[in-house]
């Protein structure tokens, strides 16, 4: 007989594999642990998703819960995958089968999202503005933190924003999830304390900055030439500038405004080396002020 699959304790599972990275963060967070155990991330993740890993073929394969239901939780439950689910802004369904299109909506890996909400580091007196809705999970474990009234999630598909919307209230979460463009912020609720993005961007959108209250921690997959993005970690000034570094690497889709690739020179970064040092071996200093974009590496003391 085939073994039960409990997403209870795969859950824990993968909590606990979490906790044992060098740079797990739950130690530091223990709310942080608790959301993720009490947030059912089955429940946000669509019953068919593409793997994020391409098979011999080059295709991106489907995991549909109706035929492998076993191989779908472990999947949502796999501390270092995220899942695909949406490609082409949804001209392409799970339906139409394995895909190499452009991925454009995913529920991101646990392990990412765990790092970013350790970064972000909210409280339950913040005002919080999330951008890229996506599944909704993420929106769940923050609403873990932040009361309903003072959290506003933006995603700028509709069918998602509706989609993750329903599944939260299904919760009984009822943080605000609007449709509309991340880009601009959400003006009707600021100042923020916390401000997270769960796309990526080449170039930090002006209106996070002027909507940050001083202090306000901003979170955001930040677009660099080193091959990858990573993790930026910024503390707003709360006049419209911001001073932070780059913590991780880390991969995530772009926000839709910013897709296109641009000269790394009009972006701040300084003059491209052969090797870029990791994180370990140099600081990377994001300075935003006056609208302008800057990054400077500075060498880590030996
Ligand atoms: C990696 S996914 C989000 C993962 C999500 N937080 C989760 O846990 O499921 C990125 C999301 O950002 C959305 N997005 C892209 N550009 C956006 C924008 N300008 N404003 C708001 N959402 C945007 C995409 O549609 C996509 O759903």
């Amino acid at each position: 007989m085939a073994s039960r699959v409990d997403p209870q304790e795969l859950r824990a599972q993968c909590a606990a594999e979490l906790d044992s990275r060098p740079t797990g963060h739950f130690h530091e967070r223990p709310w942080l642990r608790e959301a993720f155990l009490a947030v059912p991330r089955e429940h946000f993740v669509p019953d068919q998703v593409w793997w994020p890993h391409p098979g011999a073929d080059g295709l991106h394969p489907v995991i549909d819960r109706a035929v492998r239901p076993r191989s779908w939780l472990r999947a949502v439950y796999t501390a270092q995958a995220s899942l695909i689910t949406q490609v082409a802004d949804g001209r392409v369904q799970p339906q139409d089968g394995p895909t190499k299109e452009a991925f454009t909506s995913a529920a991101s890996c646990p392990a990412v999202v765990v790092d970013m909400l350790h970064y972000l580091d909210p409280h339950p007196g913040d005002r919080a503005l999330e951008i890229g809705t996506g599944t909704g999970y993420s929106t769940a474990l923050l609403a873990q933190r932040i009361p309903p009234q003072h959290l506003v999630s933006v995603e700028i598909d509709e069918h998602l924003a509706d989609l993750a919307r329903n599944k939260l209230a299904h919760l009984g979460l009822r943080p605000t999830v609007v449709c509309a463009d991340g880009e601009r912020g959400y003006p009707g609720r600021a100042p923020y304390t916390r401000i997270i993005s769960t796309a990526a961007v080449r170039r930090i959108p002006q209106a996070w900055l002027d909507q940050a209250a001083p202090g306000a921690v901003i979170i955001t997959p930040f677009n660099g030439p080193f091959g990858h993005d990573a993790l930026l970690r910024l503390v707003a000034d709360g006049n419209g500038g911001a001073q932070g570094r780059l913590v991780t690497g880390v991969a995530f889709m772009k926000v839709r405004g910013q897709r296109e690739e641009r000269p790394y020179s009009e972006l701040g970064w300084p003059t491209a080396t052969d090797t870029w040092p990791t994180y370990a071996d140099a600081d990377y200093r994001v300075t935003l002020r006056d609208g302008q974009q800057s990054i400077q590496i500075v060498p880590s003391p030996t």
